[in-house]
């Protein structure tokens, strides 16, 4: 069985609510843009890909499912006015801004064609939309297929034999259209029987690792352990060299032009980790998380989200034994009255990044230490 976090058929759209996994998996449905905007600020969806092509989706079935004016300008204004609010969901993932600028670019050029009428326009937004679905898994496949290549040549464990990675947050099915990105790199190791181990942290305080990666990793029958996120520096420490760990991979929410990652926090502790233990840390992402206008991680915006978050945990009972799904339970487990300080990612520094492995292949820095994203869009000219 294939995990999907989003289904998606022509005027009707469901999302896997992962605030539910890894205990329950049951399927929202998602209505409008009103619908999709909470979805994500709760983060019932989430991921960069994700985000971006449910909000998408989201105002496609809206249109869809709505008595349409046979004017293309109103429609377009909607949809514009649609697009600037979905937007504002969530503010550090890029991807979510980029697919915005890319419908509105349709849009607008559809209202101004010959012919253009209300039903003309809505069709090329939802057309639009839906390629973007399609296109992310086999985004996806490729970054796996080039990631896995590079990790088994161009590192010391991988010319020793398999290899083992290390992973943070979740960037798997769950957190795009399919196969993932730094989890599609592990998939796509492991389906060429180059992966020794995957070990995924457990990612505080939203628990990504522990209940998404973890979720998916064991679903997939990949061998794989959890750790604490402050567990990783002894793990490189104390079974790098018996588990042949060549690396770390993880995602991003936005890639500056010089390189700089946002992704998940604790991502820059485990990069610093990985300089100082010599061992490679590598960057999944699509093209579509690399954002050229924002010249360096100083210009990234970093949602912070509600203390709440740190100081309280959710889950089903467990008596120590059994599980019980049916009564769901929050937990306190911070000092009451204590300040909290909850940065949803951090920046990782271009200097600390080996390789930013894209659709299109790895980018490496030149001699000089500089990353040249601008080249991944030279091919097709997808900017
Ligand atoms: O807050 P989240 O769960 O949306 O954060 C997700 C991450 O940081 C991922 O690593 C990133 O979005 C890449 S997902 C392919």
């Amino acid at each position: 069985m294939v995990l999907q976090a989003i289904k998606y058929s022509r005027g009707q759209l469901e999302i896997l609510d992962q605030l539910k996994l890894p205990h329950q998996e049951e399927y929202d449905h998602v209505y409008s843009s009103t619908d999709a905007w909470h979805a994500i600020k709760e983060m019932r969806t989430r991921g960069a890909p994700a985000i971006a092509i449910v909000a998408a989706l989201a105002l496609a079935v809206e249109l869809v499912n709505m008595k349409l004016t046979p004017v293309a300008e109103e429609v377009k204004v909607f949809i514009m006015e649609k697009l600037d609010y979905l937007v504002t969901s969530r503010p550090t993932a890029v991807n979510l801004a980029d697919a915005a600028r890319k419908l509105r670019k349709t849009v607008e050029d559809a209202s101004v064609a010959e012919g253009a009428n209300g039903e003309s326009v809505r069709e090329a937004y939802v057309a639009a939309a839906e390629k973007m679905l399609i296109d992310d898994v086999s985004d996806n496949e490729n970054i796996g297929k080039h990631g896995a290549e590079w990790i088994v040549s161009n590192t010391d464990a991988g010319k020793k034999g398999k290899v083992s990675m290390i992973t943070h947050c979740n960037t798997g099915s769950l957190a795009t259209a399919g196969y993932g990105t730094a989890l599609g790199v592990i998939r796509s190791l492991h389906a060429k029987g180059a992966l020794k181990h995957a070990f995924c942290t457990e990612t505080r305080p939203y628990n990504q690792g522990s209940r998404l990666t973890a979720f998916e990793l064991v679903h997939d029958q990949i061998p794989a352990t959890l750790v604490t996120d402050s567990m990783a520096a002894a793990l490189i420490r104390l079974k790098g060299e018996s588990e042949n760990i060549a690396g770390i991979v993880v995602g991003a929410d936005r890639v500056a032009a010089n390189g700089d990652t946002a992704n998940k926090i604790g991502t820059y502790s485990l990069a610093i980790l990985a300089k100082h233990h010599g061992i490679k840390f590598l960057v999944a992402a699509p093209r579509t998380t690399i954002d050229l206008s924002t010249k360096s991680g100083a210009d990234i915006v970093i949602e912070e989200r509600p203390g709440k978050e740190v100081t309280l945990v959710k889950g089903p009972r467990h008596d120590g034994a059994t599980l019980d799904l049916a009564v769901v339970e929050t937990v306190s487990i911070a000092a009451n009255g204590i300040g909290v300080w909850n940065p949803a990612f951090d920046v990782t520094p271009a200097e600390l990044i080996d390789g930013i492995i894209t659709e299109v292949g790895v980018v490496e820095k030149d001699s000089n230490g500089v990353f040249h994203l601008e080249h991944v869009f030279e091919a097709e000219g997808t900017q």
